[in-house]
């Protein structure tokens, strides 16, 4: 899925920590450790989430790749500290412990207990569980804010919000859909700026109340919601991903890295299904070129991407997350091992992750364009990216062309 940077996460949900490494960003980018933990901030937010975001304060430890704040070219490794571990350390020990530590054996319909217990041969779900939660996007955000850092120093920004929670939608401003590259005005900065401070990462205030009242309901209920998150990136110049070969098209590796997403059932790029709707008169989006803007469209129902290449216009991605599988009215389940009828465990648990899916839906895009831009444009150090980038903007010619000369 990635082709120029690899990337790979270890560490359970109640170990001791989170490690990732990222290589394949080029020498030279600025970074510090601040940067990446005002993501993983946002990660922790939105209503609905539960007591674990209480105990954790995530905080990235950057242990290699970076010498006095520029990235080295080497790979980018970090830690991140469970500080629940405190709690867990014998549950979780790494040693082997004397005595019997409680199982659990009362798997949860819609979760990996019961699939991966049988796969791994495992008589405690614990053993599953522990890495199929989504405590892991934790470090995915914090190596996904490294590319967000690289994509922004080309223009490149990525952002999210909550389309829908349950029954509730939102209304989201037209020009969401229509904005041209480089078009990144004050009514974009005000727009996603409101969405940062809502408390479901909704920038439509009415429908962001009526959120939060459906997830209150839903948590008095011991139920659970899911929801509908847009990640949407800006500046992104045409012929990133490619139409000659299934896996280097960009939609194809961006909804396989969305799909990755823990609860994400499905990805749709621009209009996505409803376009179905429509004849292609009013699907397609019309080809304008002006000096001033260069190639453009008048509509983005495609949603930026063409033939598995971006066009140009903004990259919008729609993503469903189903509501999590931990209720705490538990379904009826059956005991791993007695085999017996029982409730569901109840793990302490989140209600609605909507909003924090879309902050790691940002991460995962971010990763995706970053590898997409460095496999066109190629560059040990910065510098050099930068460089190819100019060459090929004046190449194709029309706006950004000077930008980074
Ligand atoms: C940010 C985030 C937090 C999550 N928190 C929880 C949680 O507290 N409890 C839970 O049961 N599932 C939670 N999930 C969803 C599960 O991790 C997920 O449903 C499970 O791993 C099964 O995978 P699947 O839904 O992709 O099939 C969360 C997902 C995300 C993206």
């Amino acid at each position: 899925m990635l082709r120029r940077l690899r990337l790979m996460t270890a560490g359970e949900s109640h170990g001791q920590a989170l490690l990732g490494v990222l290589e394949g960003i080029p020498a030279g980018l600025s970074l510090t450790p601040v940067e990446i933990d005002a993501q993983l901030r946002r990660r922790q937010q939105g209503h609905g989430r539960g007591g674990r975001m209480l105990i954790e304060q995530d905080r990235a430890m950057l242990l290699s790749g970076v010498r006095h704040g520029l990235t080295l070219g080497s790979p980018i490794g970090l830690q991140i500290q469970n500080r629940d571990w405190a709690n867990w350390q014998e549950r979780m020990a790494v040693e082997p412990v004397e005595g019997a530590v409680e199982a659990v054996t009362r798997v949860r319909p819609g979760h990996a207990d019961l699939v991966g217990a049988l796969k791994y041969g495992h008589k405690d779900a614990r053993n599953v569980l522990e890495r199929a939660s989504a405590r892991e996007t934790a470090v995915r955000v914090a190596l996904g804010a490294v590319a967000r850092i690289l994509l922004s120093r080309f223009g490149i920004e990525v952002r999210s919000h909550t389309v829908s929670i349950g029954a509730v939608h939102s209304r989201v401003p037209v020009w969401v859909s229509t904005d041209r590259r480089g078009a990144w005005g004050a009514e974009a900065e005000r727009y996603w700026e409101s969405v940062e401070h809502s408390p479901v990462r909704c920038g439509d205030p009415g429908a962001g109340n009526a959120m939060v009242s459906s997830i209150d309901e839903a948590r008095q209920a011991g139920d659970t919601l899911g929801g509908v998150f847009q990640v949407a990136a800006y500046g992104v110049p045409p012929g990133l991903g490619s139409h000659v070969q299934w896996d280097l098209k960009l939609n194809s590796r961006l909804a396989a890295a969305l799909m990755s997403i823990n609860s994400v059932k499905g990805v749709e790029v621009g209009v996505g299904f409803s376009g179905g709707e429509l004849p292609g008169s009013g699907y397609h989006d019309v080809v304008e070129w002006e000096p001033a803007q260069g190639w453009a469209r008048r509509s983005n129902n495609s949603g930026g991407i063409e033939g598995g290449m971006s066009n140009g216009e903004p990259i919008l991605l729609n993503c469903v997350a189903k509501p999590i599988p931990t209720l705490m009215n538990p379904l009826p389940s059956v005991d791993l091992v007695t085999k017996q009828p029982v409730q569901a465990a109840q793990e302490r648990s989140d209600v609605c992750v909507v909003p924090a899916a879309g902050v790691v839906g940002e991460a995962m895009v971010s990763l995706i364009l970053a590898d997409a831009f460095l496999e066109k444009f190629g560059g040990d150090s910065v510098a050099e990216t930068e460089r190819n980038y100019q060459g090929y903007l004046e190449s194709i010619g029309g706006a950004g062309s000077e930008e980074h000369s």
